[in-house]
């Protein structure tokens, strides 16, 4: 069975095409990505307005690409898979209305899929895919979550942020530090050349004893640092600000994923999101659970951020299942905001 995946939530239109053959891993046959980030980077951030007119622009194009890529014709899909949620809704509505345009052109049937249960699934395309059940760290531009996951749809909810999520904590710090739109890898380059632990800065929530988070108090510490060191702060000095920021955070992502391990007894951890393809965060990770015993799976690097490959999976191992909420009345809506567990 193939599966065509369009995902559109925010600022990256992907699109996907996966063969699912009885209960094995689904394969991807070709996928393709176009990034609007040189177009946002003018503005500091996603203008969703301009997200949604170019997810228009570039969809058809991508679905005609991963077809050719694959040595595929329409008439070979069997399911057509879109982002139905959470994200922006202008943006979410071109790829379900591409996707539903299709499934109806084909009298295929079409199904919408939660952009975190991508996510969490990406690590089974890896060369080290994960078994259930697992704890997962979810963290993206949007989204910190711990989750239990005992199969494809089991989620349970063990901690989220209660403010700002990880990535957000990135880019908001990248931002005050002058750093270019997205802010966490560029954050992460510029640590690179700085101490992780010249400057003091807080890690709120670290030592409570539920696994929430909460980073908006970074932010305003990494601003008083800011005005401390004054306009004509050093580069030195940003990038031991950029290394201490980085290192803040990982530390308490680290933490709270041990003590969720460490809470459900269970011995597997998958990260995914945007945010898993921090080195600082892999490094520490891997140590952690190396000393713990925990296996720890990551996406494939490319799969951290959003693409199509990880929505026509999640969509496979769904039909694979007898799981997924097939439609052929193609009347769709999107749901901007939608918890995992509701999916
Ligand atoms: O999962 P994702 O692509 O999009 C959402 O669903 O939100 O995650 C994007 C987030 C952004 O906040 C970005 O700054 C962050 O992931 N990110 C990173 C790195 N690469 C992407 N943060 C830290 N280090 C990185 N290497
Ligand atoms: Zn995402």
């Amino acid at each position: 069975m193939n599966i065509l995946g369009i995902e559109s939530s925010c600022d990256e239109t992907g699109v996907a095409l996966v063969r699912a053959a009885g209960a094995h891993v689904p394969q991807v046959l070709a996928q393709a990505l176009h990034s609007q980030v040189d177009m946002h980077q003018a503005y500091g951030g996603v203008v969703p307005e301009l997200a949604s007119r170019d997810h228009i622009r570039r969809v058809v194009p991508l679905v005609r690409q991963v077809l050719g890529d694959a040595g595929a014709v329409l008439a070979e899909v069997d399911v057509v898979a879109y982002t139905r949620g959470p994200g922006l809704a202008g943006a979410l509505l071109v790829g379900a209305g591409v996707a539903c345009a299709l499934g109806a052109a084909l009298e295929r049937p079409v199904v919408g899929i939660h952009h975190l249960e991508g996510h969490l699934l990406s690590p089974f395309l890896s060369s080290d895919p994960p078994e259930f059940p697992f704890i997962a760290l979810l963290v993206s531009g949007g989204h910190t979550q711990l989750m239990r996951v005992d199969d494809v749809g089991s989620y349970v909810l063990l901690g989220e942020t209660i403010d700002d999520a990880a990535g957000e904590a990135f880019d908001k710090t990248a931002k005050l530090l002058g750093l270019p739109y997205p802010g966490g890898p560029a954050l992460a380059r510029l640590a690179e050349f700085g101490d992780a632990d010249a400057i003091a800065l807080p890690r709120p929530l670290i030592a409570s004893a539920n696994l929430d988070f909460s980073f908006a108090g970074l932010k305003t510490a990494v601003r008083t640092q800011l005005m401390k060191f004054g306009t004509n702060v050093c580069e030195q000095d940003r990038a031991h600000l950029a290394a201490s920021t980085q290192q803040a955070i990982v530390d308490v992502l680290v933490r709270k994923a041990v003590a969720a391990l460490k809470q459900s007894g269970l011995t597997r951890l998958v990260v995914a999101g945007g945010v898993g393809a921090n080195a600082r965060l892999r490094e520490q990770l891997n140590a952690e659970c190396a000393r713990r015993e925990v296996r720890v799976h990551y996406p494939e690097l490319a799969l951290c951020t959003d693409n199509g490959a990880m929505i026509a999976l999640a969509a496979a191992m769904r039909v694979q299942r007898g799981k997924a909420a097939l439609s052929t009345d193609y009347a769709f809506d999107v749901r901007p905001r939608w918890p995992l567990i509701d999916a």
